[in-house]
């Protein structure tokens, strides 16, 4: 894992979840506070990106985007068969097989929701990649949420939706929690509602396959308070902002690519 960052930490505090060896793990970043915050995992830590890349098989690129090209010009040298796994928000596969031509690269698009396996793991394969090491990915993805291939140029949607996702059902959940704790109720109480309610939308729209406006119906009844609480969000255009909110996510996601 070269970056310790948000991202970087998630996916391996999940992988440690999920049962992998501390001592498969093998973690680099040049600022020394998010070393000595992962050091306490008791994965092996170093600021040498080309030391890790020689004594890894897979190599996650969790850095921003304009640092990619740094760390890639970094461990060419080393990289021969190995499997680079690359999150990077809106850079296409092509950019990097620009720099290495013919490297196995897996575009993945994860969220931080990995970090207790709950994350959704989009992918794209560069054709360089084998189907044992498709199965490879995909079963290690398996293990931090639910993986699902796609052709890349899904890809800046996926990013402005399940990527930044997270953040988008926060604000509610935020929102709600705010609005209960005016009312009278308390904070931590309030949260764990509005958190296991969130939970439990998914786990319906997902286990019982229902779409959203069923669900939604079949909490409505005519007249009653689910009514009146959507009604105001109506009023509010709540619906169209967040179909600008991925847009705009999206919209970032192109131009990071393209920057
Ligand atoms: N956060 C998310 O929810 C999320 C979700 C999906 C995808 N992503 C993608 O994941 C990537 C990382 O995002 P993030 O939120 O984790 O960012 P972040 O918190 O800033 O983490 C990046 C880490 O990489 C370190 N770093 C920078 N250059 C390096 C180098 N040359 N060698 C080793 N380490 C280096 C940074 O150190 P310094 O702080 O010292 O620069 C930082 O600790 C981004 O490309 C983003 O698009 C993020």
């Amino acid at each position: 894992m070269v970056g310790a960052g948000r991202l970087g930490s998630s996916l391996v505090k999940g992988m440690l979840r999920a049962g992998l060896p501390k001592e498969s793990i093998f973690l680099s970043d040049k600022d020394p506070e998010k070393r000595k915050a992962v050091e306490k995992l008791g994965v092996r830590v170093s600021e040498n990106n080309v030391s890790l890349a020689r004594s890894s098989d897979v190599i996650f690129l969790a850095v921003k985007p304009k640092e990619l090209d740094g760390v890639l010009d970094e461990i060419k040298g080393v990289l021969g068969e190995k499997l680079l796994i690359s999150p990077v928000a809106g850079v296409p596969m092509g950019k990097i097989e620009e720099k290495l031509r013919g490297a196995k690269i897996v575009r993945l698009m994860p969220n931080l929701a990995c970090a207790v396996g709950e994350g959704v793991m989009v992918y794209s394969l560069s054709p360089a990649v084998d189907e044992s090491e498709r199965e490879m990915v995909e079963s290690l993805f398996a293990k931090l949420g639910l993986p699902i291939e796609v052709r890349e140029d899904q890809m800046d949607v996926v990013t402005g939706l399940s990527g930044s996702g997270p953040a988008y059902f926060s604000l509610v959940i935020q929102a709600l929690v705010e609005g209960a704790e005016e009312l009278g109720m308390r904070r931590e109480e309030a949260l764990r509602l509005a958190s296991q309610t969130a939970k439990g939308t998914g786990e319906m729209l997902l286990k019982l396959g229902l779409k959203p406006d069923e669900l939604k119906k079949m909490v409505s009844s005519p007249g009653g308070t689910t009514e009146a609480g959507l009604r105001e969000l109506e009023r509010a255009k709540v619906f169209e902002a967040f179909k600008k909110a991925l847009t705009a996510a999206v919209e970032r996601a192109k131009e990071l690519g393209s920057g």
